[in-house]
């Protein structure tokens, strides 16, 4: 496996990073996600413009003389994924310092990329899966893609060991994004889902879905979604790189609906892979 460090492509083996890098020590840096259909680097131009915002937010240097648009591609194309279904991984840190929490005054931005390929989920897809919820424990700035993620390993690993996909934030009474993707439900005929705000990070899977919606006449209102009001949803689904539109069926112990995806779902999902289509040919 090629991956990209600092300026190289260079087998992952020989990837070296200093041990006080502060990705490392204080979980100091930013990262993105974006999936390559067949080479299509999807919403890129969105995937860049977050990037710049997380970097901005953190006083994340962006490094000079760095395109990740060509570090994404040459990385599809050294893995043999250029042709393949794959997601690419960017993640850049405030550097290498003697650890010190306040910013060094000198230290270069490490930067660290990978692509690797992808089995898009059509079993789930197909069937819906089950999320449970859980207490959000992040701080006030899910806004920003940090690679602080511990609440979310930690919910995400509950999630698994409870047999389910995702698990589903809750702060305050309201169910805001899932521990890797945005969350939404349908409630008397319109999609909820939580607005942007700096409790979620603004999903560009969501942003799409949302454009979807708008097109397919479908309602939409960006409302928080009050946990006790989960029990009426008759379909709910998470947004996401790595899930696209996936329907949930379950949450907690409770069905939603008739516990099989719903109508709303399964047409805002067609949707989503016909747009997806489309973007692969436009190329
Ligand atoms: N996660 N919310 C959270 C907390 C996320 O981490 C993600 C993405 C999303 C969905 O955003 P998008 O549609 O832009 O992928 C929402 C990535 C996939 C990850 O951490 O692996």
């Amino acid at each position: 496996m090629t991956v990209y460090l600092n300026g190289e492509f260079l087998p992952k083996d020989q990837a070296r990073i200093a041990p006080d890098d502060r990705a490392f020590l204080f979980a100091d840096g930013a990262y993105e996600v974006l999936r390559a259909y067949r080479g299509h680097l999807f919403r890129a131009r969105e995937h860049w413009d977050r990037f710049d915002y997380s970097l901005k937010a953190l006083r994340i240097a962006s490094p000079a003389n760095t395109d990740f648009a060509s570090i994404a591609s040459e990385l599809l194309k050294r893995n043999n994924l250029a042709d393949a279904e794959a997601t690419v991984y960017l993640q850049v840190s405030r550097g290498a310092a003697p650890r010190k929490h306040a910013f060094p005054a000198d230290a270069t931005p490490t930067v660290y990329a990978f692509a690797a390929p992808f089995a898009n989920p059509v079993e789930k897809w197909a069937s819906g899966v089950k999320v449970i919820t859980v207490p959000d424990q992040r701080w006030a700035r899910c806004d920003i893609k940090s690679v602080s993620l511990l609440p979310n390993v930690l919910a995400n690993q509950q999630a698994q060991e409870a047999g389910a996909h995702e698990a589903v934030l809750v702060r305050d009474g309201f169910a805001l994004e899932g521990s890797l993707s945005n969350f939404a439900v349908v409630l008397d005929g319109v999609l909820h889902t939580a607005p942007r705000s700096n409790y979620i990070l603004p999903g560009i899977s969501r942003l799409v879905a949302l454009g979807l919606c708008s097109a397919l006449d479908i309602p939409v209102k960006e409302f928080p979604v009050a946990e006790a009001d989960l029990k009426c949803a008759a379909e709910a689904m998470l947004f996401g790189t790595t899930n696209e539109v996936m329907p949930v069926v379950q949450i907690n112990e409770r069905k939603v609906g008739e516990g099989q995806p719903g109508p709303l779902t399964r047409k805002l999902q067609q949707a989503f892979r016909d747009y997806v289509g489309e973007c692969q040919r436009r190329g």
